[in-house]
């Protein structure tokens, strides 16, 4: 039995909370600082979950053996090494290894020496800027600039025109994105179709989780603004074995050698932010957490015990761990305050939750008063259905939406549009 935290906020973390909370391992759950929905599944406590003293002392007190960390930032900052002295487990890779998240250079770097596909690179700096503009004249298609650092989502810039393309890539060096961008990587832009790929590992061995698509503009039709993400499906019909068995020869075997090779502790998820391009798979990106709203689909999928798969990741037996996955299809649909990514209001209270029938709504930017439940974030909540292909799932979260309401709800009418 096992006393177990989870760092984060989001949609993603009520999920594994939902999940975890399922397992007879679980003794307590908290999760911090959760949502109105993760409060149903243990208990929230607010932590500053980049304060890791403040962690610390919870830790402490309440005896916690594993910590599984939602999203990138503590990872960055290093928490796994901050409690690697300590009896508690972090599932999550050590500061060194999320640079593979944590910066755009290192992990091109780290792809290039392991000779893991993705597209041709450069990394400029101020001092280098001549060298960014001619290869910036070399390239035949849109131009791909990439602040290097944590850029909440919103650090890369794809540009159709060369003299527009140096103009942003001056910009992005004069600290456009603060420090993130004071070192850019230019990529050749890469024509295909987007999935994702999510890997639990304890650095040895592996296990690949359901595979997931996610989509990330805020309008139908994948237009307008980026976002942290509108919904998402899983399985993914274009990805057929053989592609997966190109990812796994190609990209996951390789990332894993490279992790050993250059001694990097990994005991947590890798997010592979993939493409398709004609019948092979490249890198995009690489996130050192799951995703989010893919996990909202992802998780729902895996039959196992959570907690089996949290433990063979932290004691280093995630190879004799056989992750059993659903032959369902699972589609989440994001609804979103009016005015996200941009400027939106909170505290609008979400009327009809209890009326939604066979969808799992996890929630996001969500918040409790004593008697009810208000938005409190640009994401809100993510309606999940499990159905037998995912249009009858999309269908299925659709209905049950209707039956939710609060004041300039948004959402995406077309998730699924181009499968
Ligand atoms: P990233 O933050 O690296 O995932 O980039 C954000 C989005 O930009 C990705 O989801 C892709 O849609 C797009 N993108 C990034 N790199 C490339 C590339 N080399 N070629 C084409 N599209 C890209
Ligand atoms: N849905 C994309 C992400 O979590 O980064």
């Amino acid at each position: 039995m096992k006393n177990i935290l989870i760092l984060g906020s989001g949609g993603r973390e009520h999920a594994l909370s939902w999940k975890i909370s399922q397992s007879p391992k679980c003794k307590k759950l908290f999760i911090a600082p959760g949502n109105a929905g993760t409060s149903n599944t243990g208990t929230n406590v607010n932590l500053n979950i980049l304060d890791f003293e403040e962690v610390q002392s919870f830790v402490d007190k309440e005896d916690i053996h594993l910590i599984v960390v939602g999203p990138e930032a503590p990872l960055v900052e290093g928490i796994y090494d901050y409690f690697n002295d300590h009896e508690v487990h972090v599932i999550g890779p050590s500061k060194q290894a999320s640079q593979l998240e944590g910066s755009k250079a290192f992990a091109n770097d780290f792809m290039k020496e392991f000779n893991i596909p993705t597209a041709g690179y450069l990394t400029i700096t101020k001092a280098s800027i001549e060298k960014g503009f001619e290869f910036i004249d070399q390239q035949k298609d849109k131009i791909v600039l990439k602040a290097d650092g944590l850029a909440a989502g919103k650090g890369v810039l794809i540009i159709d025109d060369k003299t527009q393309a140096k103009d942003a890539l001056r910009k992005m060096l004069e600290g456009q994105f603060g420090q993130a961008s004071e070192t850019v990587v230019i990529e050749e832009f890469l024509d295909g179709i987007e999935f994702s790929v999510f890997v639990a590992t304890d650095g040895e061995g592996y296990q690949i989780l359901p595979v997931a698509k996610d989509y990330k503009r805020i309008g139908e039709g994948d237009t307008g603004l980026n976002t942290g993400g509108m919904g998402a499906v899983s399985p993914v019909p274009f990805v057929s074995d053989e592609l997966m068995q190109k990812v796994k020869d190609q990209i996951i075997e390789p990332t894993i050698h490279g992790l050993n090779k250059r001694a990097y502790t990994y005991k947590g998820f890798i997010f592979l932010g993939l493409i398709k391009v004609d019948e092979d798979p490249f890198v995009i990106e690489y996130n050192c957490r799951l995703g989010d709203p893919e996990t909202e689909v992802v998780i729902p999928r895996i039959k196992n015990d959570f907690v089996d798969i949290l433990e063979a990741i932290s004691d280093k037996s995630i190879n004799n761990c056989h992750v059993e996955i659903s032959e369902e299809s699972a589609a989440t649909i994001m609804l979103v305050s009016g005015g996200y990514p941009e400027s939106y209001e909170k505290n609008k209270l979400i009327t009809g939750i209890e009326a939604v029938e066979d969808s799992i709504v996890f929630h996001a930017g969500t918040k409790t008063t004593e008697t009810k439940t208000l938005t409190n974030g640009g994401r809100v909540m993510a309606i999940t259905s499990l159905e037998k292909d995912f249009r009858a799932a999309i269908h299925k979260s659709l209905r049950n939406i209707k039956r939710i309401q609060f004041e300039k709800m948004d959402f995406r009418n077309d998730i699924g549009f181009d499968l």
